[in-house]
């Protein structure tokens, strides 16, 4: 954040912190988003229906949103390691929507990027093959030019993969009763607490920010009974922009997955920074104490801090949602040690090496680019390598099979870069080894000063019709530009 930005995010701002007292006063039960297990077979098709749609967040109030199969964002989709999903992904949101898999390795033909916009009133039917291992993924718009609103509105959900050894490890697995997925997003609100989402020509350097945290779509602090022994939490950081900081009220986070899958072991840390579409999965040991608060700090990656410290006097953490302990036996197991077979990445692998350098503004000439959104980039279109995204231009091409370097590096600010149809492994992160938790398979990495090193290798192919994407995970970088296209053939 700069402070440019404090100053005319002052009136929505108010909005927020009146929503904040009240929240904080009375806690709402976690919603937990339908499971549709699939791991068990399949019949038929899969559907997920896109919809526009009314939801309330728990403030009485009733917002318009988009949701799948439901008011507000989607299922969570259990399925297994060798499976083929075969999704029939309907639109009716009265305008074009893509919506990609985060996270899966699979061929761009089927990736959900931008080429591959439902028109509003179709279906869209990819069989997508689940070759990889267990891991977290999800699913959001990737409409070009309109990632940022779409997904703010509710176009997002969660895709779990289980393979056999998650499906036998010793770990909790009983949805909704020791093991919850939870999505994590920041929300503004009008007046009549309605969700809003606004950005004036002044706040496109960091992206959508609200004030009110907002967790399975309802407005936190949320509380939720649990067994004792240990509770799995796996986590998703589906703000549009905001960097988030996870703690526990009591005791340290032990971390065993990140975005693609099982750590070598269990990680305890204070504290996890993550980034827009990042996803970790912790375990919280319920046995000995009655209560315990899954924290959350809002501005976890603003280097100046201090801002919203100041409006609460001092902290900015608030309680996303509390775990309490209802005496019910639960998972008995102990904390893992062993989760998975990792060794540490070895850059002298790598064939190829390709440096990407992130940028705020070109002064490129938007009109031209025929962007979907107007003045929210500014004066000047974002890019990658001078380049601001076009549909049009593929800007490399890699060979199947070759591990490479991916170097990236920022002008400024923190910005978390993604790449499509991969799992990598990070070398360096500002320069430095990236903290333990992140050091696992990943598919999102920070680039803040200096830069930040991936080892990748990509397995699947994307033809120049439906190539793969890599892009800054803050959605309205995305949509300004800050994206670009490449082929694995
Ligand atoms: Cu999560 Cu290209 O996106
Ligand atoms: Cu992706
Ligand atoms: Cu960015």
């Amino acid at each position: 954040m700069n402070r440019r930005q404090f100053l005319v995010g002052s009136t929505a701002l108010s909005f927020g912190l009146a929503g904040f007292s009240h929240a904080q006063s009375a806690a709402r039960a976690l919603p937990l988003p339908p499971l549709m297990d699939l791991t068990g077979g399949i019949d038929g098709r899969v559907p997920l229906m896109l919809a526009p749609s009314n939801h309330d967040f728990g403030n009485g109030a009733i917002s318009q949103t988009f949701g799948i199969n439901s008011t507000y964002l989607g299922p969570v989709i259990r399925a297994r390691q060798g499976q083929t999903l075969p999704f029939d992904v309907s639109n009716t949101i009265g305008e074009g929507v893509a919506l990609h898999w985060h996270g899966l390795h699979i061929p761009g033909s089927v990736d959900g990027g931008p080429h591959q916009e439902i028109e509003d009133g179709a279906t869209w039917s990819p069989d997508v093959p689940i070759v990889q291992h267990a891991s977290m993924n999800w699913f959001h718009s990737h409409t070009h030019g309109k990632t940022a609103r779409q997904t703010y509105n509710g176009l997002a959900g969660i895709l779990l993969v289980e393979d056999d050894a998650s499906l036998s490890a010793d770990l909790p697995k009983t949805y909704g009763v020791d093991d919850f997925t939870l999505i994590l997003q920041d929300k503004a609100f009008n007046g009549a607490g309605e969700m809003i989402y606004q950005l004036t020509g002044e706040v496109f350097e960091d992206g959508f920010q609200g004030e009110t945290l907002v967790v399975n779509g309802a407005i936190a602090p949320l509380t939720q009974a649990v067994p004792s022994g240990l509770v799995r939490l796996r986590i998703l950081n589906a703000c549009n922009a905001r960097f988030l900081t996870l703690s526990l009220a009591t005791g340290p986070l032990s971390v065993i997955a990140s975005d693609g899958g099982f750590l070598a072991s269990t990680v305890d840390v204070e504290s996890v920074l993550m980034s827009p579409g990042e996803r970790y999965e912790v375990l919280v040991d319920m046995s000995s104490i009655q209560s315990n608060g899954l924290q959350v700090d809002l501005d976890g990656g603003d280097n100046e801090g201090g801002f919203l410290a100041s409006l609460f006097g001092g902290g900015t953490t608030l309680t996303a949602l509390t775990l309490t302990q209802n005496g019910d036996p639960g998972f008995q197991g102990s904390m893992p040690n062993r989760l998975a077979n990792l060794s540490p990445p070895n850059r002298s692998e790598a064939t190829v090496t390709r440096s990407f350098e992130l940028q705020m503004d070109t002064g490129a000439d938007l009109a031209a680019l025929a962007f979907a959104w107007g003045n929210i980039c500014g004066d000047g279109a974002m890019a990658i390598n001078g380049q601001p995204m076009n549909m049009d231009r593929i800007d490399e091409e890699v060979r199947k099979g070759d591990k490479e370097i991916w170097r990236i590096s920022v002008d400024d600010q923190l910005h978390p870069f993604h790449i499509h149809g991969c799992s990598f492994r990070i070398l360096s992160q500002q320069g430095a080894a990236p903290p333990a938790y992140a050091q696992g398979w990943k598919d999102m990495v920070h680039v803040e000063e200096g830069w930040s090193e991936v080892l990748v290798r990509f397995d699947h192919q994307a033809t120049a019709e439906t190539p793969y994407m890599y892009h800054c995970h803050i959605l309205e970088h995305e949509d300004c530009g800050m994206m670009g296209q490449f082929t694995v053939t």
